[in-house]
């Protein structure tokens, strides 16, 4: 297969690309970054956001190589820094209205990263089967663009015909996500900060819980998908994709310093304005539609997560420097809510 990846140089592109090049298939990018990580696949350097009129080849003019299937995963993916910078929420939307644009006039099938995040933290549902996300109760900006991206895809499937699958990703970790000075991901965070005997910070509570995934599992759904898709056996789906087991961010913590050695100092705080602080996915369909089946606990993942990690750290010491989180500037919350 000739697979378009948009994203191609984050967290999960990096990983897809670098696994469907190995499977034999054909992998371009695009991404408006270089890859920090590898040079083991094709890309393009184009900023997909910005308002372009339509062109059949590619986008904004510039023709790309013939593809198959398209992997939508570009997009500011960071939960509260959408929440502090809103406009990052709409560049998601019109990037995917940009790539489905694309497809449409190309007839590529897409896929498209979508999040828990649609789900909202409402705690209303038992579980979280596909069908239960109910769009009244959007959490954040970034979960707007998150629906406003699946609504797109799904009106380009009735108006024009597009095939689609959609995956819902939650908490990814694993391997190419320790770019912490450009993205502040939680675990990673947390091995950063105790490696440097650095005390950590949950926000969210001591039971904020979570469905951590590890990337190898997540590509593997991916990777999964997108045959599916392509030989038309699994069309027009939206699919969790998941571990399909809780955890708290807690243990998660304590997980980590167990595997370094060290004890954490952990602070609790309050969670940040359109967090989520409970998901467990549903996977049952998953399992049923693509034959998957999430192999890495959390448990096991933490140990390759931090080894990874090292790995990465010793090659590169000069990333041991504190890391300027916005996150930290937690006066946010009070200030939108108007509380102070
Ligand atoms: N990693 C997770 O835990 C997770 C969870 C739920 C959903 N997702 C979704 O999966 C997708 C991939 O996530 P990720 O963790 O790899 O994120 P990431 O930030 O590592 O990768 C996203 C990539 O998109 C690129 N991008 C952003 N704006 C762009 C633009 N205007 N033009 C071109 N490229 C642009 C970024 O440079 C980045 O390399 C995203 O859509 C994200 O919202 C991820």
């Amino acid at each position: 297969m000739r697979v378009l990846i948009t994203g191609s140089s984050g967290q999960i592109g990096t990983n897809l690309g670098l696994r469907l090049v190995a499977d034999g298939h054909d992998v371009f990018g695009i991404d408006k970054r270089l890859n920090t990580w590898t040079d083991g696949f094709r890309y393009l350097l184009q900023d997909l956001s910005g308002h372009y009129p339509a062109y059949p080849g590619g986008i904004n003019g510039v023709d790309y190589p013939e593809v198959d299937v398209v992997v939508h995963l570009a997009a500011h993916a960071k939960v509260h820094q959408l929440v502090r910078q809103p406009h990052r929420a709409l560049e998601n939307a019109v990037m995917t209205f940009n790539v489905l644009e694309f497809a449409r006039q190309q007839r590529l099938p897409i896929v498209f990263a979508s999040s828990r995040e649609v789900y909202g933290d409402v705690r209303r549902f038992e579980g979280y089967d596909e069908a239960t996300a109910d769009f009244a109760f959007t959490e954040s900006t970034y979960s707007a663009s998150k629906i406003a991206g699946e609504a797109f895809v799904y009106s380009y499937a009735r108006c024009y015909g597009l095939p689609y699958l959609v995956f819902r990703f939650s908490n990814v970790y694993g391997r190419f996500d320790n770019d912490l000075h450009r993205m502040v991901r939680v675990l990673p965070l947390f091995i950063h900060s105790m490696l440097r005997d650095e005390p950590i910070t949950v926000f969210g509570g001591s039971e904020k819980t979570l469905d951590f995934t590890y990337v190898d599992d997540c590509v593997e759904g991916i990777a999964r998908g997108v045959d599916a898709l392509v030989e038309g056996r699994v069309v027009n789906q939206t699919i969790n994709l998941a571990f399909g087991q809780g955890n708290t961010l807690v243990r998660a913590a304590e997980l980590i310093a167990g595997e370094l050695g060290v004890e954490p100092r952990t602070t609790i705080a309050p969670s940040l304005l359109g967090e989520v602080t409970h998901y467990v996915a549903d996977i049952r369909k998953a399992r049923s539609l693509l034959d998957w089946e999430p192999r890495v606990s959390l448990d096991e993942g933490i140990p390759r997560a931090v080894a990874w990690f090292r790995e990465q750290r010793a090659a590169h010491p000069e990333e041991d420097r504190p890391v300027v989180s916005e996150d930290s500037e937690i006066g946010w919350k009070s200030y939108a809510s108007g509380s102070s």
